[in-house]
């Protein structure tokens, strides 16, 4: 550390959830600006179980910017970080530090390096998102930081979108559709809210976490690749998509289910249909999200309407959504029947999140999912498998609401002396 009154370090923290999209983005315009070649709508998660924390702190005795994920330090070297701390520094406001009445001066920020440390609350291997989580963060969290104050709504996602593109979507709770914007400097392509998180409050969110042996196309190579050989994504970005973003539109201020799931499973099954058009193809779903398909499209047939809906991105994992709580149960019920944990899980190890859905479903022991019937639907197929394990774990969860600061000091990341990760 400098001289006595440079000792300083001045620190925010904040989190911000992961979101699903329900029409899905996949291709870029314009690969440094991460602009899309259509808009997409999501749906925002519970951060309580879906989210990433971040801390960011600032001080003359910080020699470089410095980055911690997930407890290891890493690069942030990489353009997306640079991009993202850039057009945040240009913004910075004059700050006064609340304890000791010391003002950091807008253009001091040019020079002050930045600490951050950031944390999901979900293993980033399971493949979910954590991305997203993780820019609208940390772009939260710097304007927390440095004073900044939006010039028109939006701007911070338009620049969370400099990160990752589907982070834009990440800063707001509920509903949210990336508008995918005209203008050649990006500064159109924003995220906007649709509806609030309390909306629509019968929603449930079931996740199946699905374990892949396989190393996945990152999204970023994979829609490159997409763009360049799949015309089936051309025809998707310009005809399908722009009426689909109207009818799910309407479909999420009506709380239409019927209309929701039957967009959400087709936009998501025409995004992986790009990715088998794309040359050479590219298979995020496997055996188990394909089964996953079936239990759902067999109870949606049998009941007569859509009860559930599933959606999946660059992987294996699948997103349901349930038209209620009690047909969230009767999910369950089905999911731990067909895709039993392996005989040494605890089933407070299989099922995650919110347990409400666990209780509604009265499954308490591993024994309770032994004496599970078969649901009707199934009845009649000889050979359903049900295979111990096939699924890692579930996650039970709800619309959650956009990103926030977490105000008690036990909450920072980073060390207040030392300016290091705690
Ligand atoms: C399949 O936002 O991860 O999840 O912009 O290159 O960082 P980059 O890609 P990313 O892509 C997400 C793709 C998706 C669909 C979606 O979230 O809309």
């Amino acid at each position: 550390m400098g001289n006595e009154e440079e000792t300083w370090v001045v620190m925010k923290t904040a989190r911000a959830p992961s979101n699903i999209a329900v029409i899905k983005y996949w291709g870029k315009r314009d690969e440094k600006l991460i602009l899309p070649i259509n808009s997409s709508i999501s749906v925002t998660l519970d951060p309580e179980h879906l989210s990433a924390t971040t801390t960011v702190a600032a001080s003359p005795a910080f020699e470089k910017d410095r980055l911690w994920l997930n407890g290891k330090e890493v690069s942030v070297e990489g353009v997306r970080y640079k991009n993202c701390l850039r057009e945040m520094r240009a913004r910075a406001t004059d700050v006064v530090i609340e304890s000791s009445g010391k003002v950091i001066r807008k253009e001091d920020w040019n020079s002050l390096h930045i600490h951050i440390a950031s944390e999901n609350n979900f293993p980033t291997a399971a493949g979910l998102a954590s991305s997203a989580a993780g820019f609208a963060c940390l772009v939260y969290a710097l304007a927390q930081l440095m004073g900044v104050q939006e010039k028109y709504e939006g701007e911070l996602t338009a620049i969370a979108r400099l990160g990752s593109g589907s982070a834009c979507r990440s800063l707001y709770g509920g509903f949210v559709e990336w508008k995918m914007g005209q203008e050649i400097d990006g500064t159109d392509s924003i995220a906007v809210q649709l509806a609030e998180e309390s909306h629509w409050k019968d929603l449930v969110i079931i996740i199946a976490v699905v374990s892949s042996r396989q190393k996945e196309t990152s999204s970023t190579s994979g829609m490159q690749e997409s763009v360049k050989t799949s015309p089936l994504l051309k025809y998707r970005a310009e005809e399908v998509v722009p009426k689909r973003i109207v009818q799910m539109e309407k479909a999420i201020k009506s709380m239409n289910f019927t209309e929701f799931a039957k967009i959400t499973c087709a936009d998501s099954n025409q995004f992986h249909a790009t990715c088998l058009d794309t040359s050479p193809p590219i298979f995020y779903l496997n055996d188990t999200s394909r089964k996953l398909i079936g239990l759902v499209e067999r109870w949606n047939r049998h009941a007569g309407e859509p009860q559930v809906a599933y959606t999946f991105d660059a992987g294996p994992n699948a997103v349901m959504f349930a038209k209620n709580k009690e047909v969230a149960a009767q999910l369950l019920q089905r999911l731990l029947y067909q895709f039993p944990p392996s005989a040494d899980t605890d089933i407070s190890r299989y099922v995650h999140g919110d347990q409400s859905i666990l209780e509604s479903a009265g499954v308490n022991s591993l024994k309770d999912i032994d004496s599970l019937s078969a649901p009707a639907e199934v009845a009649g197929i000889p050979n359903l498998q049900r295979i111990p394990g096939e699924v890692d774990y579930l996650i039970c969860t709800n619309v959650g609401k956009g990103a926030y600061v977490l105000g008690e000091q036990g909450a920072n990341l980073i060390d207040p002396v030392s300016g290091l990760l705690k």
